[in-house]
């Protein structure tokens, strides 16, 4: 048991969020590399090397080059087993992203100097609040010229809605970027030379008001520093570590993934303020991730990785105990006992098959079709379930039908269950059949998905005609009579699987035009598994 409070009390389980490009890659690589689990940057799954690397996953993913799956990466460092959740980001985005979310104890936000906060950023950023989980900034790409640092503290404010507590200030940006004031400290971490990020770089820490601080970055920007700093002291908010383990309260930390600068700071206060896995909500009350019982749920579904045996893989976070290969466990959903076989453990490149794991951890099991994303796995004796994973609003919408009206059967049987493991979500216009299907995703690329797999695993020939909607809100409230919405001209009434009713829109606006014409209506940009 000592073994077990141990090896959870250790864990940080966290996914980083932010617009592709911002450096989250960057940032990734260089965790490991202080984790000693690289020797030398570079190695993690970049854009070039992608593009090489021999994957047995999806055709398509051979094809495109990118990665259609998220994963984890463990490595420990300074006593700590740290869980990345890779959450793609560029072509792959996709509601797996959203759901790999609601596994993440805490996300690390990072957000490109230069640019503020993006489009992706915001979408992710929302669905951390619906768990109002711990979020800790970090502003990269300081050795770029960036915007200033009050006027990206007041954006993250207005566009997020977080308040922000600066945990080091930075002096200058891009050719000028000197070093970050550690607001705790109080001392000057100096940025002196490049390696091209290849190693740690070598800094100093300086007194504020030292003369060789002064020295080394000029009288203008030691001015500037010494009046940041009391604007900061007096203007901005406390530290209130109880508002940032409710994602009240972002830590903000700036820095440059690139050269390395400022990520062993950020990482040693980031494990320092997060906590280990916390107790989860389920139907029976919170249960604690220090229960002796094994428990976990599944949050993402990955179909067909190995196209000879139309296996999937059900990816669970553990939420509680530990987890050994060949025990029995419970299906909640399936009301069945079984054995979690092969429980595997992906990682960038490889998968590794793993013996023991523990609460925080995700594991990859083989799936013989029988989870559904949001169940729960206990031990035999245990009947409780974990709350579900909320279904995420898509952005792309296509009219979907079959080609040769034949092959009715098939097509109905593939996109249900496509739609089933969540690749995609299936609509219907609001008293038709399903002559005619509404395919909803959140990326673009499950369109190929689902054009590739209809193809090939139900022999399928599809037409897809895409819509101008971009826009999807669940109607929540109980009373509502769909058919009576007074709505706006780009409106369409649709229901999903289970028959709840929707709207779609063109125009974001209409949204909230709709609200305003109908008394009562209320929206909701989150359905329910
Ligand atoms: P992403 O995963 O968020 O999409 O971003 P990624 O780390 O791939 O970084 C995007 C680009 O930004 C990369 O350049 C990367 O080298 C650069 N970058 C990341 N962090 C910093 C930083 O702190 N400073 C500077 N100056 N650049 C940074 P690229 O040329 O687009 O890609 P690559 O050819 O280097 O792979």
């Amino acid at each position: 048991m000592a073994n077990l409070k141990e090896e959870i009390s250790k864990r940080r389980t966290f996914a980083i969020i932010s617009h592709p490009d911002a450096g989250k890659t960057t940032l990734t690589e260089k965790f490991l590399l202080y984790g000693g689990a690289i020797n030398l940057a570079g190695s993690v799954k970049g854009k070039k090397t992608a593009k090489h690397a021999v994957s047995d996953w999806m055709e398509i993913e051979k094809q495109r080059g990118i990665s259609v799956t998220s994963s984890v990466l463990q490595f420990e460092y300074d006593g700590y087993c740290i869980n990345i959740l890779d959450t793609p980001g560029h072509q792959d985005f996709s509601e797996d992203t959203y759901r790999t979310l609601m596994a993440a104890d805490s996300a690390v936000m990072v957000i490109d100097a230069s640019k503020g906060v993006e489009a992706q950023t915001k979408k992710l950023f929302k669905v951390c609040l619906l768990r109002d989980i711990p979020i800790f900034t970090f502003i990269n790409k300081m050795d770029r010229d960036a915007n200033d640092p009050f006027e990206l503290m007041d954006e993250i404010e207005s566009v997020l809605g977080i308040a922000t507590c600066p945990m080091n200030w930075p002096i200058g940006s891009g050719k000028e970027f000197r070093g970050v004031y550690d607001r705790r400290a109080k001392h000057v971490t100096t940025f002196t030379a490049f390696a091209n990020g290849q190693k740690e770089v070598d800094s100093e820490n300086l007194d504020v008001d030292s003369p060789e601080l002064l020295g080394m970055v000029g009288d203008e920007l030691f001015q500037t520093l010494q009046d940041d700093i009391e604007l900061l002291d007096g203007a901005s908010a406390e530290f209130d570590i109880e508002k940032v383990s409710h994602g009240k309260q972002t830590p903000v930390f700036f820095g440059s993934a690139l050269t390395n600068f400022g990520i062993e700071i950020f990482l040693n206060y980031f494990l320092e303020m997060t906590s280990h896995p916390l107790p989860r909500k389920s139907d029976i009350g919170e249960i604690s991730p220090f229960d002796k019982d094994f428990s976990a749920f599944v949050f993402k579904i990955q179909a067909n990785m190995n196209k000879a045996h139309r296996d999937r893989i059900a990816f669970m976070r553990i939420c509680s105990g530990k987890f050994e290969a060949g025990m029995d466990v419970y299906h909640i959903q399936g009301k069945k006992k079984l054995k979690l076989s092969q429980p595997q453990q992906l990682m960038a490149q490889e998968r590794k098959i793993l013996d023991e794991a523990y609460a925080g951890d995700i594991i990859g099991v083989f799936d013989p079709g029988i989870f559904s994303i949001g169940d729960t796995i206990s031990v035999p004796g245990k009947t409780f379930a974990y709350e579900g994973i909320p279904t995420f609003a898509p952005e792309h919408f296509a009219k979907v039908r079959q080609v040769d009206t034949m092959k009715r059967k098939q097509f109905i049987k593939g996109v249900t269950q496509i739609a089933q493991e969540g690749a995609i979500q299936i609509f219907q216009e609001y008293n038709t059949g399903m002559e005619e299907i509404i395919v909803g995703v959140v990326g673009v690329l499950q369109f190929d998905v689902l054009k590739f797999r209809l193809e090939n695993e139900y022999g399928v020939e599809i037409r897809m005609d895409t819509m101008p909607h971009e826009y999807i809100r669940w109607v929540t409230s109980p009373d509502t009579d769909v058919a009576r919405i007074n709505g706006t001209s780009d409106m369409k009434r649709v229901k999903d699987l289970k028959g709840n009713p929707l709207l779609l829109f063109i125009h974001e606006w209409a949204v909230n035009t709709v609200l305003d014409k109908n008394k009562g209506l209320e929206l909701s940009e989150f359905g329910r598994w």
